[in-house]
C-alpha cells in the first residue's frame, strides 16, 4: 500500500525521489521554471547536458539537493502523441524508478492540468500491485520501498477526484487478486463470501441462488453445467439501490466458471491451469458493484455472477443433451465447454426477471477472440448502437481497449439445430466469437440494451504489456465505472 496525498507547495516539501517530466523536443521541462525558482536548482541546465531527450519512457537520474536527495526526469514522448494512456504510463514509470532506487518517499510533479490527478493515481496504483509473494516469500529485489507519494499540482490538486480513482483502483485490484487465486481457493461459495462483504456497503443487498432455488426457477441450463462438480453451484446476486425513486435498473452479469475443465469434451492438458481465470467476468462484475457501492453512484445496479465449476464428473451433462433454460427456449448441447454461454443464458434471463433494462455481460467466452484479437483488444458485441458507443467512448477514456464485432442475422443460421432451437456451439468452428454473441442475444428480451464483452484476451496477460504487470488485469472494471459514472451526468 502506497499513500497518495496531494500537495499545494513543492517549496514545504522533502522526499528522497523528486521526479519531474519532459516531453520530446521541448525546449524546458513540465513547469520547469517555476520548480527551478522555487527551488533554487538548474534541473533544466543539467538535463541539456546530460543530453536528456525527453523521448517516451527515458529517465535520468540526477543528485539531487539538501531537499530531494536525487531528481528522476522521465520522458513522454511528444505531445502529440500523449493521452491518458501515457499520463498512467509516466506514474507507473516513477513508482518503478522510485522502487528501483529503493527510496520510500517520492515527489511527482504532475504535468498538464489538474484532470490528470485520475490517471495519475490510476498509473501509481498500477504499478504497486502485488499478487505474487502471497503465496511465498517476496524476493527481497523485487519488495516495493516506497510508502508515500506527493503528487504536486502547481495549478490546484483536486482531492475528490483522486479519492474516486483510488476507490475504483480497490475495486481492480480487487478483481485481479480473485482472478490470479486459484480453483481450489476460489470456489463458488469463496465468490459467495466475497459477495457478502461487499453487500455490507450502503443501499447493497446480496441473494444467493442455491441449485434448488435454480431448479425452482428452471435454471435447466446453469444447472446443466454445474452437474458435474461437487462444488456446490451458485447464482450471486448483489444489488445496489443508489437511485430508489426511479425504475432504471443497470446489471453487470459476469461469467463464474470457477475452473473450466470442458467437462466432457475435456480441454488438452496444455495450458489448462489458465482456466482458473474463467470467472474473470464474475470477479468484474463483483469489481464494479464494490466501485458503484462505495462511490455512491446515484443509479440502480445489480451484479449476477452464475458461479460453478465445468467439470467431466459422473453426473457430468454430456455432447448430445438436450437442455431447456429459464426463457422455456431448448439447446442442444455440440460441446460441454462452451459452457460460459449457458450459464450466461440464465443469468441474463434472470437478470431481466429482476427489472435490468441496461445490461454488460462479462465472460471469457471464447478462444477465437484470442485469435482475432491476441490481448489488445476486448470484443464487445450488442443489440443496441446507442448503448454500445457510450461503452466504447468510455473505453477510450479508460484506455481499455474494445473492439466492436458485427451481430447480422446471417451468423444466426451457425447455430441453428436440428432438434432444438439452438446448439451451444457450432461444429466447423466458424465465427466463434460472434456465434457466443448470438447465442445470448436469444436470451436478451427486444426492449432490453444489452453489450456482450468477451474478454477471454484481455482479462489476462502471459506477459506485462505497459502498465499492466502479467497475470490479471482487472479488465474491464473501469470502463464500466466510468459509463456508469457517465450516465448519471
Ligand atoms: N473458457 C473457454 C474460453 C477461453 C479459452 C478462455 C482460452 C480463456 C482462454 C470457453 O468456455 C471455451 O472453452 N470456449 C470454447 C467454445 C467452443 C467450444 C464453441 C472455445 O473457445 O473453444
Ligand atoms: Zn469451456
Ligand atoms: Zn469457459
Amino acid at each position: 500500500m502506497v499513500d497518495i496525498l496531494l500537495e499545494k507547495d513543492l517549496k514545504k516539501l522533502g522526499t528522497n525521489l523528486l521526479c519531474v517530466y519532459a516531453f520530446q523536443k521541448a525546449r524546458k521541462v513540465e513547469k520547469l521554471e517555476s520548480l527551478d525558482k522555487a527551488l533554487q536548482t538548474r534541473i533544466g541546465d543539467r538535463l541539456k547536458t546530460f543530453g536528456f531527450q525527453g523521448n517516451a519512457g527515458e529517465s535520468l537520474v540526477l543528485e539531487g539537493n539538501a531537499k530531494f536527495k536525487r531528481i528522476v526526469a522521465i520522458g513522454l514522448g511528444t505531445k502529440k502523441d500523449f493521452d491518458k494512456r501515457s499520463m498512467r504510463q509516466a506514474f507507473f514509470n516513477a513508482v518503478k524508478q522510485a522502487n528501483a532506487l529503493k527510496v520510500d518517499s517520492l515527489t511527482v510533479l504532475v504535468p498538464g492540468t489538474e484532470k490528470s490527478v485520475q490517471e495519475a493515481v490510476e498509473g501509481i496504483r498500477y504499478a504497486t500491485y502485488q499478487f505474487a509473494g502471497r503465496y511465498r516469500k517476496q524476493d527481497k529485489a523485487l519488495t516495493n520501498t516506497l510508502k508515500t507519494v506527493h503528487l504536486v499540482s502547481l495549478e490546484s490538486g483536486d482531492q475528490a477526484s483522486a479519492k474516486r480513482a483510488d476507490i475504483v483502483m480497490d475495486a481492480v485490484d480487487f478483481t485481479r487478486n480473485l482472478v490470479n487465486l486459484p480453483s481450489n481457493i476460489v470456489t463458488p461459495s469463496y465468490l459467495e463470501n466475497e459477495a457478502r462483504s461487499l453487500a455490507e456497503a450502503e443501499h447493497s443487498s446480496l441473494s444467493v441462488l442455491s441449485k434448488e432455488d435454480a431448479q425452482r426457477h428452471k435454471m435447466g441450463a446453469f444447472l446443466a453445467v454445474a452437474q458435474g462438480s461437487r462444488e456446490p453451484a451458485k447464482m450471486i446476486v448483489l444489488s445496489y439501490s443508489g437511485a430508489p425513486k426511479t425504475k432504471k435498473t443497470y446489471a453487470v452479469v459476469g461469467k463464474g466458471i470457477t475452473f473450466d475443465s470442458g467437462g466432457v469434451s475435456l480441454k488438452p492438458p496444455k495450458g489448462m491451469s489458465k482456466m482458473k481465470t474463467d470467472m474473470a467476468g464474475g470477479a468484474a462484475a463483483l469489481g464494479v458493484f464494490k466501485a458503484v457501492s462505495q462511490l455512491e453512484l446515484k443509479i440502480n445496479l445489480l451484479a449476477i455472477v452464475p458461479a460453478t465449476e465445468n467439470m467431466p464428473g459422473g453426473n457430468a451433462y454430456r455432447p448430445g443433451d438436450i437442455l431447456t433454460a429459464s426463457n422455456g427456449k431448448t439447446i442442444e448441447v455440440i460441446s460441454t465447454d462452451a459452457e460460459g454461454r449457458l450459464v450466461l443464458a440464465d443469468a441474463l434471463v434472470y437478470a431481466q426477471k429482476l427489472g435490468a433494462d441496461r445490461i454488460v455481460d462479462i465472460a471469457t467466452l471464447t478462444g477465437a477472440v484470442i485469435t482475432t484479437f491476441g490481448s489488445v483488444h476486448t470484443a464487445l458485441m450488442a443489440n443496441d448502437d446507442t448503448w454500445a458507443g457510450k461503452y466504447l467512448k468510455a473505453a477510450r477514456t479508460s484506455g481499455e481497449k474494445t473492439w466492436q464485432l458485427p451481430m447480422d442475422k446471417e451468423y444466426d443460421d451457425l447455430i441453428k439445430s436440428n432438434v432444438c432451437d439452438m446448439v451451444n456451439a457450432v461444429e466447423n468452428r466458424q465465427a466463434g466469437t460472434v456465434t457466443g454473441g448470438k447465442f445470448l442475444e436469444r436470451f436478451i428480451k427486444k426492449r432490453t440494451q444489452w453489450i456482450h464483452l468477451d474478454i477471454a484476451g484481455t482479462s489476462y496477460l502471459a506477459y506485462p504489456k505497459g502498465y499492466l504487470e502479467k497475470q490479471a488485469t482487472g479488465i474491464p472494471v473501469r470502463t464500466i465505472v466510468e459509463m456508469l459514472k457517465s450516465e448519471i451526468r
